[in-house]
């Protein structure tokens, strides 16, 4: 069997992941793990708790980097990810992507990584001025190299890290022309894939700038988390930004760029029930106290069975964390594979 047939056997494989910065939230669930928990079948899906890039902002509160690391791995339990079918890996315990960082930082130019939009985001909206670490610049080098260490070609990501698989595009061309023949190319180019909403506003509303919603994000404490309770759910509706020109519910409202009915739109199964309601608000027929318990009840619903599968792996850490260990020790089989064909490629095998 030539490895053109072993190849053509085995299920393209996906890579995303996500920082350990915080619990996962709606947002992360419309930008990308929905699609993650749907193509656990049709790919051998890899799925990467990234430790490492929360020290670019949190060198000083390990604490809190290693509680995130166990609440996403909780999350990613709790949504449904199948550690028979799927594999989570903890990102420092993968040596091959440190190397793979290196050898990769090489192939790209400075100016080309400061180009990075999402770079600039970041910059802009951390506060991090100019005295942000040497490793910030270098964390989307990383993310190549996590991708292209499982030579995945789909990355299921959110719109913000498009700009993170486009460089990964580029290098994986770069080292295919350089250090391989054609048609012998190492590095498939991979594809990113976004949710079915490109992001997810928050409960915050606007700007007090730019006028636009804000994207629904921890740090602007304007999330609901896939771990909150009912109770959290509630309060968290009741008092969201709506329309803020409706001060009755017989006045007109507006329904476009209303968080209110793009969760409605995004979450409530029953679109019949959102297309009435929205014109019912539109000519001042229903309140916001009623849209909202709609809301907290299609939500709660929602993050109800999440919630369940969590509490059971809460009471059992061990038990995910030995679901981790497995599933590091498979990667590590595939990202060792792959710095061995890239040094092989590169003529740095020497023993
Ligand atoms: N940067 C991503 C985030 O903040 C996390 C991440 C790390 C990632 N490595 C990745 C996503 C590789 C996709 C592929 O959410």
């Amino acid at each position: 069997m030539n490895t053109q047939t072993i190849h053509a056997k085995q299920k393209p494989r996906i890579l995303t992941g996500d920082t350990t910065t915080g619990r996962l939230h709606l947002g992360h669930w419309v930008g990308s793990l929905e699609n993650r928990v749907q193509l656990q079948d049709q790919y051998d899906c890899y799925f990467l708790i990234a430790n490492l890039h929360a020290l670019t902002t949190r060198a000083d509160r390990p604490a809190e980097v290693r509680q995130s690391a166990i609440d996403i791995l909780l999350d990613y339990l709790s949504i449904g990810i199948d550690p028979q079918k799927s594999t989570i890996l903890l990102q420092s315990e993968i040596p091959a992507i440190a190397d793979l960082t290196f050898i990769f930082s090489m192939l790209l130019s400075f100016p080309r990584v400061m180009r990075n939009p999402t770079i600039k985001d970041e910059i802009r909206d951390k506060n991090l001025g100019e005295n942000y670490p040497f490793g910030f610049l270098l964390y989307p080098v990383g993310q190549v190299a996590d991708i292209l260490a499982f030579r995945a070609e789909l990355v299921p990501v959110g719109e913000d890290q498009i700009p993170h698989v486009e460089m990964t595009r580029e290098v994986a061309r770069r080292f295919n022309q350089l250090y391989c023949e054609q048609g012998n190319e190492l590095f498939p180019i991979p594809e990113a894939k976004m949710g079915r909403a490109k992001r997810l506003v928050g409960l915050s509303g606007p700007d007090k700038n730019t006028g636009n919603l804000l994207k629904m994000s921890k740090s602007l404490n304007n999330a609901i988390f896939l771990s909150d309770d009912p109770d959290t759910v509630r309060k968290k509706i009741m008092s969201m930004y709506t329309d803020p020109n409706r001060l009755r519910p017989t006045d007109k409202g507006t329904v476009e760029n209303n968080p209110l009915w793009i969760f409605h739109e995004t979450f409530n199964p029953d679109q019949a029930w959102v297309a009435e309601a929205e014109d019912k608000y539109r000519n001042g027929q229903i309140g916001d106290v009623e849209c909202k318990r709609k809301l907290i009840e299609v939500l709660v619903e929602f993050i109800e069975p999440i919630r369940q599968r969590r509490s059971v792996y809460e009471n059992d850490i061990g038990q995910a964390l030995d679901i981790l260990k497995a599933g590091t020790e498979r990667a590590n089989v595939v990202a060792d594979d792959t710095l061995q064909q890239v040094k092989k490629a590169m003529q740095q095998d020497y023993f």
